[in-house]
């Protein structure tokens, strides 16, 4: 282990980026975690990395932020607001590309998404391509690109569907299959691949989680952890989705990124490149994320 060197947590106060920080100050890292608010950063801070708050818009701040690191985790944050999500995010992608390069940073691990290789007809995920085709285009970039599927943490906001409506729903069909993973266990890989910074050139890694699972088997599952049995999972029409989601704050344009990743689920377009193997495979259950949702939820009330 090459413990003195500084690896940069980009979106530490995240799903990924907190658990990133976490592990590698356990394991005896340097580590540089950034985010927006010092805040949301104190936590880390006081477990022991240098935190730093900035706007990942400005690729100074980035550059600064990224010098001297032997390795930096990077996203494309999503703010629900956005009037034009590829727009914005697009802003992000390229000042960290253009950061990581004027700090000469070696080695990179990128968090992608299945689908990323998909340009267009994939809502948010086309970020995610257009991402991947700018580190493609980064002279000498050693890049681990990890393509998870979606994180057990999006349905974060399902509690509270179930608890107003008694019910939960979206709009992907029932029974279409997805490979769904914890932020945990993308988490694991990260932090190891920075740690051990021993691969050359662009590396597409496919993260599945544990198995596939359909929307109505996450809904039966959250409904088991919640002590309701039969709890219903209600499809609803792509426009219906996307007035919902307006009506909880999000802009337009992002709610039409959301219903059309569905779309693109519905119609079998995200789908593992791989196959489910050993090393795409990570340990844990949504049975085990579900419980811990509804005891947190439960202590928080
Ligand atoms: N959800 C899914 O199912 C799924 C599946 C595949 C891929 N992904 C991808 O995962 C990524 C999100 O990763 P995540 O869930 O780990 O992150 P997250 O929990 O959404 O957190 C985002 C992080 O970025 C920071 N941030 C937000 N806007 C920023 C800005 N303008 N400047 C600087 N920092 C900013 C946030 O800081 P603050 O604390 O200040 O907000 C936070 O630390 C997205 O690119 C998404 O497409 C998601």
């Amino acid at each position: 282990m090459q413990n003195n060197e500084l690896i940069t947590v980009m979106g530490a106060t995240g799903n990924t980026g907190s658990e990133i920080t976490k592990r590698l100050l356990a394991a005896g890292h340097r580590v540089r975690a950034l985010g927006r608010s010092r805040a949301k950063l104190a936590e880390l801070a006081v477990a022991g990395a240098e935190t730093v708050a900035g706007e990942a818009t400005d690729p100074g701040f980035l550059t600064e932020a990224f010098r001297g690191s032997a390795a930096v985790y990077t996203l494309l944050p999503v703010d629900v607001t956005w009037q034009d999500y590829h727009a914005e995010v697009g802003v992000i992608g390229s000042a960290v590309v253009k950061a990581v390069r004027a700090a000469g940073v070696r080695h990179v691990v990128a968090l992608s998404s299945l689908g990323a290789e998909l340009p267009s007809g994939t809502g948010f995920l086309s970020s995610l391509h257009d991402q991947e085709q700018r580190w493609a285009a980064l002279p000498g970039a050693n890049v681990l690109l990890l393509r998870p599927g979606m994180f057990f943490e999006s349905f974060h906001p399902a509690l509270g569907m179930i608890e107003a409506e008694g019910v939960y729903g979206d709009s992907v069909a029932p029974d279409v299959s997805i490979p769904m993973i914890a932020a945990r266990d993308i988490s694991e890989v990260a932090a190891r691949a920075l740690a051990a910074r021993d691969w050359s050139g662009i590396v597409v890694r496919e993260l599945l989680g544990q198995r596939d699972l359909t929307y109505r088997e996450v809904t039966s599952v959250l409904g088991a952890a919640l002590g309701r049995t039969e709890l219903p999972y209600v499809q609803f029409g792509y426009e219906a989705m996307t007035q919902a989601l307006t009506e909880i704050g999000f802009s337009q344009n992002v709610a039409s990124q959301h219903v059309a990743m569905t779309k693109a689920f519905n119609e079998g377009r995200v789908v593992s490149l791989g196959g489910r193997t050993a090393e795409s495979s990570t340990p844990t259950t949504f049975e085990d994320f579900a419980g811990e949702l509804v005891e947190t939820s439960r202590r928080a009330t």
